[in-house]
């Protein structure tokens, strides 16, 4: 007899994460290859993480802290909220399933700008309940159009800022006009994770709205700034009351102990931070400038990503990078068939994506 899962991961179709280094590496015989397909981290993590790590290889056959005390008495101090505010989790990826599992019945809504991050989508389906897709205005989450879409049916608002992929985001006037008679038992999800990023000053940051809000959590994640992607950690801030309802849904023990101690390293290296700070604005100054010259439509960006628009099947243009080593990601999934969007990579690597784009570009024409 054939094998049925639930009828909710029958119709699921799984998150299409960026390949591998090591499976490009593999299939095209490089010996290096530059990803830029993820949002990670190229410019690695932080030296005080490494000699942190280096020194907590001991003890590594017992479970971590299930708590995560260290890193949440710092982050808590950090932040100005309560320990009891604060809940880890296995990257942000699990968060947001998290809040899923805790909040979605079968057949209930939820609703998300679109393109913005996938996984919203996944979780949803996964707890059987039903995504309500908005389109984006402008290339930004469109808060109205999203209120519009609320029904007695609706359980969780997923809110990408800056949003994943285009990189425009919401400020405190719009996101305050947003919440504006929206029933408190939404729970309304910031995912933060590029707020490291933002350039732009008018950013509706989820800590401020935590406390007056009992609904609304901000997601953070160790992945980007920090280049922790593989150590999969990341955080929520919200009510002690909404913390502790996910608290119930979560595996425990989740958070293993590189983790913890990574991350807790990483929160001290203020030099590193500059650094990824300083080369993604660099960077991005570097791609407006570029793409000003070839005369490219592109969107101005808060996260560690940009697209822009190749007037072409974007393709077709993902195949020549990856000729050369370079991975991107092409528009097509975020329904942009003719955008890229490329991670911002060291400046060197941007240098050549830019480099390679103008190459492309005039001997197709
Ligand atoms: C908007 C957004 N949220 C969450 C994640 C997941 O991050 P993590 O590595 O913390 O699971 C990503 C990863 O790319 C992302 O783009």
């Amino acid at each position: 007899m054939p094998l049925h899962a639930r009828p909710a991961l029958e119709q699921f179709s799984s998150y299409a994460p960026a390949r591998s280094l090591e499976s490009i590496q593999r299939e095209y015989g490089f010996e290096r290859v530059i990803k830029l397909a993820g949002n990670e981290n190229n410019l690695g993590y932080s030296p005080l993480a490494k000699k942190a790590l280096a020194e907590s290889l001991e003890g590594l056959s017992y479970y971590p802290d299930p708590y995560v005390t260290r890193l949440r008495e710092t982050l808590a101090q950090r932040l100005h909220v309560e320990p009891a505010q604060l809940i880890f989790g296995t990257g942000s990826f699990s968060l947001i399933s998290l809040v899923a599992q805790a909040f979605i019945n079968p057949g209930e809504e939820a609703i998300m700008a679109d393109p913005s991050f996938g996984w919203y989508a996944g979780a949803t389906t996964q707890m059987d309940g039903v995504i309500i897709k908005v389109p984006l205005k402008d290339h930004a989450v469109d808060l109205d159009a999203i209120k519009a879409r609320i029904t007695g049916r609706t359980r969780v608002i997923w809110l990408c800022n800056p949003n994943n992929p285009t990189g425009t985001q919401f400020g405190r006037a719009q996101f305050d006009r947003f919440l504006e008679g929206i029933r408190d038992d939404i729970i309304i999800v910031l995912d933060e994770a590029y707020l490291d990023f933002s350039e732009d000053a008018d950013f509706a940051n989820g800590l401020h709205y935590i406390n007056q809000h009992h609904n609304i959590i901000s997601l953070r994640t160790f992945s980007k700034l920090y280049g922790l992607a593989s150590f999969r950690i990341g955080y929520g801030i919200a009510s002690e009351e909404l913390i502790s309802l996910l608290t119930k849904a979560q595996l425990p023990i989740c958070v293993n102990h590189l983790a913890q101690v990574a991350a807790l390293a990483s929160l001290e290296d203020t030099e590193f931070v500059e650094l990824v700070q300083d080369n993604a604005r660099k960077s991005k100054q570097l791609y407006y400038q570029t793409l000003e010259t070839l005369g490219l439509d592109y969107i101005k960006t808060n996260g560690n990503f940009i697209m822009f628009d190749v007037g072409t099947d974007s393709d077709d243009v993902v195949l020549e990078f990856l000729k050369k080593g370079i991975l991107v990601r092409g528009g097509k999934e975020f329904g942009m068939p003719t955008w890229l969007r490329v991670s911002i990579g060291i400046y060197e690597e941007n240098q050549l994506v830019l480099t390679l784009l103008t190459e492309i570009l005039e001997r197709s024409h």
